[in-house]
């Protein structure tokens, strides 16, 4: 067992192969936060706290006349507001009084072998015979009322994950107001660290961001009920010097898919308060008596061997203990999905055109987009109609499918289950079911109107609709799709002092109907996506194993994009797809090669009218799909090195795939600009054996050398050339 209690010094110390996490109780029953770093002993580490009488900080009642002795100035497992605490905190409650104030002490603990679950959230999990897998859950009491909050940590020895959840339970027989109950807190004895974050806007999601941190607080949120692309669920805590080989770093992943919240407070004695979960502005939840609320898990993961080590960490994580698709570990189909190809404008006779040239050239399936149910010509109308507009497609779903599924294709096909047309039978029939300020104009976007997914009524009905559509054909594939931020946030079913519930009620309700799909087709690939990746979360991961990762699909911005998503997500669950050129999004023009190479950095597809390419084309679009099935295994599951940055090299992007078993990797390369008298490019391979024999280019070198020397590649024949290197042990 991973998690080790110490009655004697009331230390609870967590290990994993990758860092030590402990806390202790101390003589006044607070919960104090003593490490989170490399590997140590277990020691109790609490004799390094500093305390001190620092002017301005009260002291607890319970410390009268030990000026020393203050909230403000300890590393705390759990802060709260109203204690004498002045930092950011992670819990905010008003009792029956009217104030907010609360004081958690330590009351109790359980150790368990396996992991803890939370209903209606996604969680990390583990399989019942993994013994490498153990739970924390401390409990801790309001020291003036009946509130007691369960902290949960679940320990990962194996990949180095530590999560952690917070569930508050209410016994004071009367209701309280909960304004912010954040996940998880770490404070660090030091703030000479650096944050890195992943900021967007959409076509352009999760660009890298490194800075120091600074006095005061700084962070990142989402107040648009979604996990955003303006900002991601995942933050990198680092020291200065950490590289991708070499440093200490901490990774924060919030296991959530609405609003959330990450920040830090570097305070007046230079420590560091990190703090993260749902997004306050938007929350405050009425718990009444006996009920309890469960705040959402975060994956912690600490590594002293830099960012790639700590980025294969959540890759190994997530692909073990969060993905749970039976698609997870199968090859994913290669797919051409029509959106691109036609956008609202088309008939079966398109679609069949597309499929047939697919089949041809050996993908594996046709994804139908947007545009196929209700009066859907534009966005502007026909969401939540659900019924096969079978006027537009020239016959019903089912025979359309039959074809295509002739042709040796799956069938894939779009829904956008959380919206609403204004211009639409649906909301002609329910407008109370569309979220709406009673009284007022709602801001639209993308002329569409959001469901209000808290309720259940709208929930049986999407669900019912859902399933009617799944039963008229074969459909192996659902894309499901999220195309705005919410906003005129109010469900008619609540009454006005429970309207601050309704985003975290909505997003239950969306695991809640994704959950009810899985366990009806259990078979179903599930893909992600908000207007691309509006919600690329370790939440949707739980439920769908690969998301569409961005709307932009020009190679070069890509790789941008890529490159950032990288750090969290593992690449399989990278949705990319080559699509033409100039580019839609913003023109450019690159090699067909190069969007592959590219596209083949995650899931890989096209997004492309296929029947209208050159055989020429063809003929490379046929090699590509041979090379992808031949390598799917290393870019599915083998480790992800970055070997630059985009960020950093305006010259070229190099990444690489190698094999878990070093039996061989690929290096690829695409070139972002191109010099006169240039001189060629060196790479260096990560992760091969030193002492193996590769072969590259039918050429023999050891692990040693293509690790250390590395190897030349050619020169780019253009801007925006790209190459593969394979090297194959001997
Ligand atoms: C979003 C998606 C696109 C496409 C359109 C359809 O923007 O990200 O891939 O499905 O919606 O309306």
């Amino acid at each position: 067992m991973a998690v080790y209690y110490c009655k004697e010094k009331q230390t609870f110390t967590l290990q994993t192969k990758k860092s030590t996490y402990q806390m202790k109780v101390d003589d006044h029953g607070v919960l104090l936060h003593t490490y989170f770093g490399s590997v140590m002993d277990g020691s109790d580490l609490s004799y390094v706290i500093a305390k001190r009488d620092r002017g301005f900080s009260g002291n607890p009642a319970d410390s009268i006349y030990q000026r020393e002795y203050s909230l403000d100035c300890l590393p705390q497992e759990y802060p709260v507001f109203g204690n004498g605490d002045f930092r950011i905190d992670g819990f905010c409650m008003q009792g029956e009084s009217g104030a907010c104030s609360c004081d958690l002490r330590y009351r109790d603990y359980t150790i368990y072998e396996g992991k803890y679950h939370l209903e209606g959230l996604p969680a990390l999990f583990a399989d019942k015979e993994d013994k490498t897998v153990s739970t924390l859950e401390v409990v801790l009491k309001d020291q003036f009322s009946e509130l007691y909050v369960r902290l949960l940590y679940g320990v990962f020895e194996e990949t180095g994950a530590i999560t952690r959840s917070v569930i508050v339970e209410n016994h004071t027989g009367k209701p309280v107001q909960l304004h912010r109950v954040l996940s998880a807190c770490v404070d660090f004895d030091r703030s000479d660290l650096e944050m890195i974050h992943f900021y967007g806007k959409h076509t352009l999601e999760r660009q890298f961001e490194c800075q120091p941190l600074m006095h005061g607080i700084s962070g990142i949120r989402s107040t648009r009920g979604t996990s955003s692309h303006q900002h991601n669920p995942f933050v990198i805590l680092k020291e200065k010097h950490t590289t991708e080989d070499v440093g200490g770093c901490y990774g924060f992943s919030l296991l959530y898919s609405g609003g959330f919240e990450a920040k830090v407070e570097v305070d007046q004695s230079d420590t560091a308060r990190f703090l993260m979960g749902i997004e306050e502005e938007n929350f405050c939840y009425t718990l009444e008596d006996k009920e309890t609320f469960t705040a959402p898990e975060v994956c912690m993961i600490y590594t002293d061997k830099g960012m790639t080590d700590l980025s294969h960490c959540y890759h190994d994580t997530y692909m073990k203990h969060l993905i749970r698709s039976w698609w997870k570990d199968k090859k994913r189909p290669v797919l051409v999905n029509n959106w691109e190809a036609t956008y609202f404008d088309f008939n079966a006779e398109k679609l069949l055109a597309i499929a047939k040239e697919a089949a041809n050239l050996g993908l594996d399936m046709m994804v139908l987009d947007d545009g196929w149910f209700g009066k859907r010509d534009s966005d502007n109308s026909g969401l939540g109609d659900w019924f096969v507009n079978e006027e537009k497609l020239g016959c019903s779903l089912k025979e359309l499918v039959d074809k295509i599924n002739a042709m040796g294709l799956k069938f894939g096909i779009w829904f956008e289950p959380e919206m609403i047309s204004e211009d639409s039978d649906l909301y002609r029939r329910h407008p109370e079911w569309a979220f709406k300020i009673p009284g007022r104009e709602p801001v639209r976007s993308r002329n569409q109107l959001v469901l209000d997914f808290s309720r259940k009524d709208v929930r049986e009905y999407v669900e019912e609709r859902l399933y009617a559509i799944m039963d008229s054909a074969n459909i192996e594939y659902i894309k499901w799709d999220m195309n705005r931020s919410i906003n005129d946030v109010y469900s008619a079913l609540l009454p006005p002092s429970r309207q601050g519930e309704v985003l975290h009620r909505y997003v239950l309700g969306l695991y809640e109907v994704t959950e009810h799909l899985l366990q009806r087709y259990p078979k179903l690939l599930l893909e992600g996506c908000s207007g691309g990746g509006g919600r690329f979360d370790a939440g949707m991961l739980y439920y769908a194993p690969q998301i569409w990762c961005s709307d932009n699909t020009d190679a070069i911005e890509r790789t941008r994009i890529q490159y950032g998503t990288s750090f969290c997500y593992p690449m399989s669950s990278v949705s990319a797809h080559v699509s033409v050129c100039p580019n839609h999004q913003n023109g450019r023009v690159t090699p067909l090669k190069t969007r592959a190479i590219c596209a083949m950095q995650g899931t890989f597809g096209y997004e492309l009218d296929i029947s209208k390419m050159t055989d020429e084309e063809k003929d490379e679009v046929r090699r590509q799909i041979q090379t992808y099935n031949e390598h799917y295994a290393l870019f599915q599951f083998g480790d992800y090195y970055r070997l630059s940055s985009p960020f950093e090299n305006q010259d070229y992007v190099a990444w690489e795939y190698a094999a878990k078993d070093k039996s061989y990797a690929v290096i690829s390369i695409i070139f972002t600009d191109v010099h006169a008298n240039a001189y060629p490019t060196r790479v260096r391979f990560k992760g091969l054996c030193e002492s193996a024999v590769y072969e590259v280019r039918g050429e023999q070198y050891t692990g040693s050398a293509l690790m250390h020397g590395g190897y030349r590649i050619g020169m780019p024949e253009g801007n925006y050339d790209s190459f593969m290197l394979y090297a194959k042990r001997v």
